[in-house]
């Protein structure tokens, strides 16, 4: 194949991005037809019958007594952390996930304590979470890093001996589970992300799992202002609604959920044919202890193998207008509002996995999935096989 970097000529003309949303074509019509009856109801937002429907749905597949749908899928943290009064001490939380997850914590009140990784899933380490803990330390939120479950029965053995709370982050984790256990199954609550990036989603939105009834009533109550009674605000909420449109867009993909699933397999299932014999290349497993969604691939790159360093890599691809994430890096202790805040010993794990990391895209536009997947396999071998003509012209570029 012949790579952009010697050419000049991208292989894909429309930027192919990991986590462009998903749309398949038959999906257009359930939800035009679910917005006629919004727009005939006149009903957009406040708990309509869409965004009722929707959670009784999402209840009904977790297997869990409630489903809360919020507009987003940080503001579920953070109303959930409000709900169960975490709003002061620290929480042991993964620096390899997507910020949001420490920044809810700080909205709520509780300080980020960044803790190391499990190699192999990529999750919260239990071991790491043991030597932090402190007196200080109220809670334990893992994330469930590419739809691969955390360590929940060691992480919840840890919350109980040291009496604190353990909450996770499901943002990822939409039809996955740990031998057969989904997000809201380990008696604690999760919550979700239905961002447009996700396996499903609402555009923006949300939805905390819990078999708390009560918890449920809270978090209705601080999604809408902080009304308990009607004209009557007895707490202090805000406005986390989600709206009509988005429950519609989340129903309308329902029945698409299982063909999704299996054609991000199938994406994946090529990438690791074309890619396994590739010097350098380590595939992210993901479905080693449980069920996943496939939404994302990932792999590590050992440059002295490989022959181009991870961001070369980086580099090569988006002139082929593949738009590769390194995902979750820089991590959230790296980031600017975090710096002060480093953690002690440095992660080890954490640096190791996102020095390395390399996301590729599982969804295309405009291009069979299978023929991209292979294209972008063949772009991804090729560079490594002209790897020392590859770095040579990306040097000369940045120069
Ligand atoms: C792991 C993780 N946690 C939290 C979030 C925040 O969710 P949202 O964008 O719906 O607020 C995201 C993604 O967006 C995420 O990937």
């Amino acid at each position: 194949m012949e790579l952009a970097a010697l050419t000049g000529t991208p292989f894909f003309s429309v930027p192919q991005h990991v986590g462009g949303p998903i749309v398949e074509p038959e999906l257009r019509g359930g939800f035009f037809r679910l917005m006629d009856g919004m727009l005939a109801r006149n009903q957009f937002t406040n708990s309509g019958p869409l965004a009722v429907r929707l959670e009784e749905e999402m209840a009904a597949r977790f297997r869990i007594a409630e489903a809360v749908a919020i507009a987003n899928g940080t503001l579920a943290q953070l109303l959930l952390l409000k709900a169960i009064g975490l709003v002061s001490g620290e929480a042991l939380v993964s620096a390899n996930t997507f910020v949001a997850t420490a920044h809810a914590c700080e909205w709520a009140g509780l300080r980020p304590v960044f803790c190391d990784i499990d190699p192999e899933t990529l999750d919260l380490s239990p071991a790491d979470c043991e030597r932090k803990m402190s007196p200080g330390v109220r809670a334990i939120i893992p994330t469930h890093v590419f739809g691969v479950m955390a360590d929940m029965p060691a992480l919840g053995n840890l919350a109980r001996r040291h009496g604190v709370a353990l909450l996770a982050d499901a943002a990822h984790a939409f039809d996955c589970d740990l031998g057969g256990v989904p997000p809201g199954g380990f008696g604690i609550p999760e919550f979700l992300s239905f961002h447009a990036t996700k396996f499903f989603s609402t555009f923006e939105g949300g939805m905390v799992l819990t078999g708390d009834s009560s918890l449920a009533r809270e978090l209705r109550e601080l999604r809408n202002f902080g009304f308990d009674r009607p004209n009557d605000a007895g707490k202090l909420g805000l406005n986390a609604k989600l709206p009509e449109a988005s429950a519609a867009f989340g129903l309308a993909s329902l029945p698409f959920l299982e063909g999704r699933v299996r054609r991000l397999r199938e994406v994946r299932e090529t990438y690791i044919r074309e890619l396994a014999d590739v010097p350098g290349l380590r595939i992210h497993h993901l479905d080693r202890f449980g069920r996943n969604n496939y939404r994302y691939f990932a792999l590590f790159v050992e440059e002295s193998a490989f022959g181009l360093s991870r961001d070369e890599l980086i580099l090569a691809l988006r002139l082929e207008n593949i738009l590769v994430r390194d995902y979750f890096h820089p991590g959230c202790h790296r980031q600017g509002h975090y710096r002060n805040n480093a953690p002690r010993p440095a992660l080890v794990e954490t640096e190791r996995a996102l020095s390395r990391i390399l996301a590729l895209p599982t969804s295309f536009v405009e291009v069979e999935p299978i023929v991209a997947a292979r294209a972008v396999a063949g772009l991804v071998r090729e560079a490594q096989a002209r790897a020392e003509e590859v770095r040579r012209v990306l040097r000369r570029r940045t120069e």
